[in-house]
């Protein structure tokens, strides 16, 4: 059998002495541009994990998620594919950007009844914890979509779309926080529809 050839910078390196299948190793030096690879992707990792998570992403991955699902969520509403459940409301209504679109709808659309701070007017107050027709994100965009029609509440389904009418509940859903009470309570509004003996005592 003829030894394979070798060239003179591997003669230089000594054998490592042990054998598997006949294979032998050299005991050479790892090559410079190797090491320097090797160090520069630490200080990489190093200066990137610094910049990533410190300086140049304020949002933390969880936030970025919540944004991104918040955004799925509105997408699914806006072509009318996915029922909106109440947690997928309440993560839109934390996230900025739908919040933003939502008093948009709301300062042109419902600010003449509610009021620019929801306190009510004409309309019941949207701010505090009770709630005729329910508190829940749902009852929200329930009560939104086919509206309170002998009370005065008109039906914002057909005029604003499933998108906008999820937003704008985002936004009402913005001045209150996911677990907190509900009260059930009668409309204060008088039915146009009633008659007026069942109003007075
Ligand atoms: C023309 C006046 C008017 C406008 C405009 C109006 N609302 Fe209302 N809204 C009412 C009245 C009146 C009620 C109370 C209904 C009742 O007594 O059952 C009401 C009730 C509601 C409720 C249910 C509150 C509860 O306690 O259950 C929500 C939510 C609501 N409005 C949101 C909106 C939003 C959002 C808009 C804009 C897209 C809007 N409203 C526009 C008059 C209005």
């Amino acid at each position: 059998m003829s030894q394979p050839a070798r060239n003179s910078a591997e003669e230089d390196a000594p054998l490592k002495g042990h054998s598997f299948d006949g294979i032998e190793e050299y005991d050479k030096k790892l090559p410079n541009w190797w090491l320097w690879t090797l160090y520069g992707a630490i200080a990489f990792s190093f200066f990137y994990w610094f910049y990533f998570h410190w300086v140049g992403n304020p949002e933390s991955t969880a936030q970025r998620l919540d944004r991104r699902l918040g955004e799925i969520a509105l997408a699914a509403a806006a072509s009318g594919g996915a029922e909106l459940d109440n947690a997928a409301l309440w993560k839109m209504s934390r996230d900025e950007k739908v919040v933003a679109d939502g008093r948009k709808t709301f300062l042109t659309q419902c600010v003449s009844c509610h009021g620019a701070d929801l306190k009510g007017g004409i309309g019941v107050n949207l701010t505090d914890k009770d709630w005729i027709h329910g508190g829940n994100p749902t009852e929200i965009v329930a009560v939104l979509t086919k509206g309170v029609l002998d009370k005065g509440m008109p039906a914002w389904g057909p005029v604003l779309g499933k998108a906008r009418v999820a937003q704008v509940a985002a936004f009402v859903l913005s001045h209150h926080t996911e677990g907190e009470e509900i009260r059930i309570v009668p409309s204060p509004t008088q039915s146009a529809t009633a008659p007026a003996a069942a109003a007075a005592p």
